[in-house]
């Protein structure tokens, strides 16, 4: 059997996890609102319309923070048509996702599911089709304790306390063409600057995301990064990220490699935005937000069918990629990757939640199921809270079309503050299982008190309503534990959670 190595050491660490690295996104596009959080004539709705069973699965991935309310839709919103009374609120064209926006759940129907959920809100400015003005009102709308026009005004909408929301992202992916009213790195760069500039006038606690590229493949990656942060680094506080992968030519071992791309993704934006704070000779440093990522690619020839017959209609069924088991051993490896990257990436948000590209599937008027990468992200978030730890892995490697030395076993760990060690592996190997040995005698006694495994047989299969538990976790071989030496089989094309405790 094929062998990888491990060492750890309680202080060799990469530092304090971030629990927001588990966050996740709720945009207006398709039926992640309407059908998806909120359908107020389901059986299982609350008082304010919420999917209740929907709440409940949200609960268990105990997501800390979700992005709203776009994604590309935010470019073109006016978020003053979100609060108000209901009835007076504006049907607008959506033309991100060419779909009718009714604005039924706005800003406080929103407040209110995250409440329930357990979360807070990451909410997103538009600086696309409108600017610093509108993006400072509505830190006044919704963190301005009162006595004046914008906090008064959410006053009599019914909200006396702030909305206290911490996160801001000041627009989004505004350097791809595809976005409302795209701008240069610099015309950016400026605006974000005096957007944050006022937003923090109005509230000095909040933070504020920059928008960096929206994936490695843009022309602009690198030198957006640079100029951008040349006109606002002093005013931001985070970057951001985005990044889907796909596997439309069937190559699985080159798919499951997808997640070296991103640690050098990560690598290369520190290494600008510590470049930039260099050229400013400043002490500051900007730290990483990576707030779109996921597999997608399922669902784009669905998409276009759908808009050929159904354009401008309300709640389009777009993006619901149907996730396979092989894209929850990818989201694993990607989660990994975050881990890995914990001294920098702060926030991450699995985009999306509910049905739009989502670990979370509804039927209208029915059921509600888990997909495939729901589990590993709810792993992740269970047990990887705590100390990163920079452990030393030893993996044998295979090449593939677009990595070479892409490691069989992509492993981490985490020290909880209670002394757990949990380590997380994925097995990229098709055909071999592999034996994970590792040095754990840095923590005293240690004993293995779980091994979760997700694994099918089949690559493809997948979670469906009437059959959500196909591809679901289940218990590994165990492993053994000898003198702090452990030693645990990794089957073949496997995501593995380990969970040490205090023997
Ligand atoms: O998450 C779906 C879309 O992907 C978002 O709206 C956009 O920001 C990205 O291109």
């Amino acid at each position: 059997m094929k062998k990888a190595t491990m060492i750890l050491d309680r202080d060799f660490s990469i530092g304090q996890i971030d629990p927001r690295i588990y966050g996740s996104f709720i945009e207006h596009l398709g039926r992640a609102v309407y059908g998806g959080i909120y359908e107020p004539d389901h059986p299982t709705a609350d008082k304010n319309g919420f999917r209740r069973d929907v709440m409940e699965m949200v609960r268990k991935l105990d997501v800390p923070v979700v992005r709203y309310p776009g994604g590309n839709f935010v470019s073109g919103f006016n978020w003053e048509d979100s609060v108000g009374p209901r009835e007076t609120r504006p049907k607008r064209l959506d033309l991100a996702w060419f779909t009718t926006e009714t604005n039924e759940v706005g800003l406080h129907e929103f407040a209110d599911w995250c409440a329930e959920a357990k979360t807070q809100m990451m909410y997103a400015v538009n600086l696309g089709s409108r600017g610093p003005d509108a993006a400072r009102n509505i830190v006044e709308y919704a963190n301005h304790p009162g006595g004046s026009y914008w906090s008064d005004m959410r006053i009599r909408n019914g909200r006396k306390d702030p909305f206290g929301i911490k996160l801001w992202c000041l627009g989004n992916e505004m350097d791809g063409p595809w976005q409302m009213c795209h701008r240069t790195a610099y015309d950016y760069g400026s605006v974000a600057r005096e957007a944050a500039k006022m937003m923090k006038w109005v509230d000095p606690s909040i933070e504020v995301v920059a928008c960096g590229s929206s994936n490695t493949h843009m022309p602009t990656f690198g030198t957006w990064e640079y100029q951008m942060l040349t006109e606002c680094y002093d005013q931001i506080d985070y970057v951001s990220l985005h990044q889907y992968y796909g596997n439309p030519t069937n190559d699985t071992p080159g798919f499951l490699a997808r997640s070296m791309d991103m640690d050098s993704f990560i690598k290369t934006v520190v290494s600008i935005c510590d470049a930039v704070g260099g050229s400013k000779h400043s002490k500051k440093k900007i730290n990483l937000s990576f707030d779109e990522w996921n597999v997608w690619y399922h669902s784009n020839e669905q998409d276009k069918e759908i808009w050929k017959q159904d354009k401008w209609n309300r709640a389009l069924p777009l993006l619901e990629d149907i996730y396979n088991f092989e894209d929850a051993l990818l989201v694993g490896a990607m989660l990994i990757t975050f881990l890995r990257n914990a001294d920098r990436v702060k926030v991450a948000c699995l985009a999306q939640l509910v049905n739009v590209i989502a670990p979370i599937m509804t039927r209208n008027g029915g059921g509600v199921w888990a997909q495939t990468i729901y589990w590993p992200l709810m792993h992740a978030s269970k047990y990887g809270r705590g100390t990163a730890l920079r452990p030393l892995v030893k993996s044998p490697t295979y090449d593939c079309a677009d990595f070479e030395q892409v490691p069989y076993v992509d492993a981490t760990a985490v020290l909880g503050d209670d002394g757990s060690v949990t380590v997380f592996a994925v097995n990229r190997s098709m055909d071999e299982d592999i034996e994970l040995a590792a040095d754990l005698r840095a923590f005293g006694d240690l004993k293995i008190a779980e091994h979760i495994v997700l694994h099918h047989d089949d690559v493809k299969a997948v979670n469906t309503e009437a059959n959500p538990e196909n591809v679901a976790p289940g218990k590994g071989n165990g492993g053994t534990m000898d003198g702090g030496h452990m030693s645990v089989v990794l089957g073949k094309l496997s995501w593995n959670v380990i969970r040490l405790v205090k023997a």
